[in-house]
């Protein structure tokens, strides 16, 4: 199969088959006239993803980060391969490193989801919130911490992209992800690995790689498989993994889905 992948330095991959790429854009509704919209688009300037509009507008049409994600949808389609989204329709959802907000209202506007997303960067809970709003989304965005934020068996998936290897203590998050399921609940786990070819068990701490400080841990596949299971998740499956020559040796994206027991 022929894949699609494009890699951003701080960001995600982008990591679809080329045959199922009916959700690549997000075009979200909005009253809004054509200058009234981009005048507030111009307050969140500049963009890091592309986000289009029923009134023509687009955040292509604003200035643009380096690297700017054409396809922000492309993680939420993959784990729809392995996640029942249109099953759990209606139902609660957690998205843990949430930025501006693409996957949760997607899962809002497409699936009715109730969803929550929550970040550590103000910013992007401000543009979430406008996002959210102008769509008429039923998505919240709060300020937290992934490490810490508490919310017992409310959810009835958690999607976590992208942000692990941010995370001084990624194991602590899983845990908290896990509380933060319901009963049969869903992780979609979408982060950066390391595998060694000769020792499964190493982790590598990248602090500082590419002189970012917010980068972490990139844990081995197995490690993080083994961690998943002894938090208690069950059906702990790999639905893709991506080589990508721009990352540093022995790394790779993976993404994973598990599944909270119903008891
Ligand atoms: C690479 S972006 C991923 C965005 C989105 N989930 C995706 O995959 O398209 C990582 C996000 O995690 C957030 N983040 C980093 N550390 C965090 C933390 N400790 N708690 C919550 N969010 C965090 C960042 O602000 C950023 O929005």
């Amino acid at each position: 199969m022929a894949w699609a992948v494009r890699f951003y330095r701080k960001g995600p991959c982008q990591l679809l088959p080329n045959a199922e790429m009916e959700d690549r854009f997000l075009t979200l509704h909005t009253t809004l006239a054509p200058e009234a919209l981009m005048e507030k688009l111009q307050r969140w300037a500049p963009w890091s993803h592309r986000f289009d509009f029923d009134n023509g507008m687009s955040t292509r049409d604003c200035a643009q980060l380096t690297p700017f994600n054409e396809r922000p949808l492309d993680k939420f389609a993959l784990a729809a391969s392995a996640v029942p989204f249109a099953e759990l329709a209606g139902g609660r959802l957690l998205d843990v490193g949430s930025n501006a907000g693409h996957n949760s209202i997607h899962a809002a506007v497409k699936y009715r989801f109730s969803t929550t997303g929550m970040d550590i960067d103000p910013r992007y809970i401000e543009v979430a919130r406008f996002l959210a709003g102008l769509a008429g989304a039923s998505s919240e965005f709060e300020l937290g911490s992934a490490e810490t934020f508490s919310r017992p068996r409310e959810f009835d998936v958690v999607l976590h992209f992208g942000t692990l290897y941010h995370l001084p203590n990624p194991l602590l998050s899983l845990r908290q992800s896990f509380e933060n399921l319901k009963p049969g609940g869903y992780l979609a786990l979408e982060t950066q690995v390391y595998d060694h070819p000769q020792d499964p068990n190493i982790c590598y701490f990248m602090h500082m790689q590419n002189n970012d400080r917010t980068n972490f841990w990139a844990l081995s596949t197995p490690v993080l498989k083994k961690n998943l299971e002894l938090i208690g998740f069950i059906d702990v499956r790999e639905v893709k993994k991506i080589a990508m020559s721009i990352l540093a040796e022995h790394m790779t994206r993976i993404m994973v889905v598990a599944r909270k027991p119903v008891r």
